[in-house]
Parts: structure tokens; sequence; C-alpha cells
């Protein structure tokens, strides 16, 4: 079977984009796919019940985005494969954890497994790529680079995805606002702050790149307080770039009541997800009972699959 897998990004999201920092961890879900044999190349999906033909007609509804990072990541096949690609997902689509790029990254794998082909991680992150630029504009690389290689890493997009290592597992849970968040458009409405406000928004960036290098030290040294508390900030920053909403403000407040060293939206925000940093199983669960409790949908996970 081949595995592409979601991510959360621990710091640093929408800098990113703007060539700063990030720290990522991939979760235990993501996509898995393999082939069977077709007249051309096709993607089922069975999570939603949905079968895609490359450069056939036209998917009329929301997957029309779908079909074409089909197609996207299809150019580097030549001939186009005869296959039926079948996918499963096991993330919620838009809500920030990546699931796109998981799902090009299984896909990718998926096919070079059946035609013999091998590539490192960073081509196949580079395939994915292709596709995530159809879904997202201009993504910066890191939910591709996370989808190929796993664990917790630090990306930039001068040099790419870095291993980092934990010196301790990094408990967390995940909180799904049920708001669909377009990384698109926040990602847009960041760049016209920054065209508008170079200066505010640039030391907004500079914070940002702060808390990321404190966080890997932290993460190295298995400060989980500390790396909590620069959640917290990140969070704050974050807000102050228009990227929260009341709900996952609540979110993060109950997450940090019920025990949370800290808590945050994660990826491109606007609605979509939230994480909350904890000690260990128990408080784990507190912290999930706690989102669950406002209605939401939490899962508990550990950083770094
Ligand atoms: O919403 P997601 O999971 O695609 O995460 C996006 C992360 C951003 O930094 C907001 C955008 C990017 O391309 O890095």
């Amino acid at each position: 079977m081949a595995v592409g897998f979601g991510k959360v990004i621990l710091l640093g999201e929408h800098a990113v984009v703007h060539g700063r920092p990030a720290l990522a961890a991939a979760l235990q879900r993501g996509a898995e796919a393999r082939t069977v044999a077709a007249e051309g190349p096709e993607l089922e999906v069975a999570t939603w019940e949905l079968l895609l033909r490359a450069h056939g007609e036209r998917d009329p509804g929301p997957h029309a985005m779908l079909q074409s990072a089909f197609e996207a990541l299809l150019e580097a096949y030549e001939p186009p494969p005869a296959l039926r690609v079948q996918v499963e997902l096991s993330l919620p689509g838009g809500a920030g954890l990546g699931g796109s790029a998981a799902l090009s990254v299984a896909v990718v794998r998926a096919l070079d497994a059946a035609l013999g082909l091998t590539r490192s991680d960073d081509e196949v992150a580079e395939m994915a790529q292709r596709a995530e630029r159809v879904f997202h504009g201009n993504p910066s690389g890191i939910d591709a680079a996370m989808a190929a290689h796993g664990g917790v890493c630090r990306f930039e997009r001068a040099t790419g995805v870095r291993t980092v290592r934990p010196a301790r597992p990094l408990p967390l849970v995940v909180g799904y606002s049920g708001e669909q968040g377009s990384t698109k458009q926040t990602v847009a409405s960041v760049a016209r702050q920054f065209e508008r406000e170079p200066e505010r928004v640039g030391e907004i960036f500079d914070a940002i790149t702060a808390v990321v290098q404190n966080g890997q030290r932290a993460i190295e040294e298995g400060e989980l307080d500390r790396l909590g508390q620069l959640m917290i900030l990140n969070q704050k920053l974050l807000s102050s770039l228009l990227l929260s909403t009341p709900r996952l403000e609540e979110m993060c407040q109950a997450a940090c009541e019920a025990g949370a060293y800290g808590a945050k939206l994660t990826g491109g925000g606007g609605g979509g997800c939230m994480i909350a940093l904890c000690e260990g199983p128990e408080v784990s669960a507190k912290v999930a009972a706690a989102i669950e409790a406002q209605g939401r949908e939490a899962f508990i996970t550990e950083a770094g699959a």
C-alpha cells in the first residue's frame, strides 16, 4: 500500500510562504493508495464515492480541481498509465491537515510502484507539488514535503525539509472547527496585508521566525511547557493577521483550560483545525473531551508519524 502522511504545522504557517522557517509534524493519518488495471488513468476516492477519468468529461461538481490536479501529476508519466488509482483518505478535506498533499503523494507512490519506477522522497514531494499548485495557487511546499517525508521537520522554501529529533514524544489533540477554511484565500489575504503594510506584517513574520527558532530548541530539548507557550504566542501573531475565528479561539481556550500546554490554529486558518500540545494520554483525553463538549470533533495523536 502506498502512503502519504497528513501533517500539522506546529509553528510558522503563513510566514513560511514568505520564505521564513516553519516546524511541522506528520500525522498517523493521511492517504493510502493502490492501483488496478483500467483502460486509461483513473482516480477513485472511495471516501468520497468518487471516480474521475483523466482528460475525460469534466467533473461538473466540486471535484473539477481534483481532476486537474490528477492530470498535473500524470504529466510525468508517458505513455499515460492504464491504471485506476484507488485512494482512501483518513483526514477531513479543507481542514488544514494537508489532505490534498497526502493524496497526491499516495497517488504518485502507487503509480510508481505499479510501473516499477523509483523516486526519492524529495522527488515524490516535487511531483506532489505540481498538484498542490492546482489546489492552492502559491503553496510553500511544506505540505507536499511532509506528506512524503513524515516525522518532525523544519521547512524553508529555499532549503526544503530538515529532520528535527524530538527529545520526547509530542502528544497532540487535533480539533476540527467544522468551518471550512480556504488556504488559497487566507494565503492571498496575508499577501495583500503584506503589500499594504510591509513594515507591520514584516515585523509579525520576524516574530514568528523567532518563535520557530525557539520552538525547534524546545522540541530538541523536550521542553513541552516552553513549546506550549510558544504556540500560544504564535496563535496571537496569527490572529493579528486575521487568520483566526471566534470558534478557533474558543477551542484553543477550552484546550488550555483543560490542561494543554498550549494551543493554536494549524494550517491555513480562517476555520479548519487547531492543535493542542499535552503532557500525555490523560491530559489529551481531557482536552479532547473539552473540545467535544463544544460540539466540535477532536482526535488524539502523537506528532511525527
Ligand atoms: O491549510 P494547509 O494544510 O494547506 O496548510 C497551509 C500552510 C500555509 O503556510 C498557510 C500555506 C503554505 O503553502 O505553506
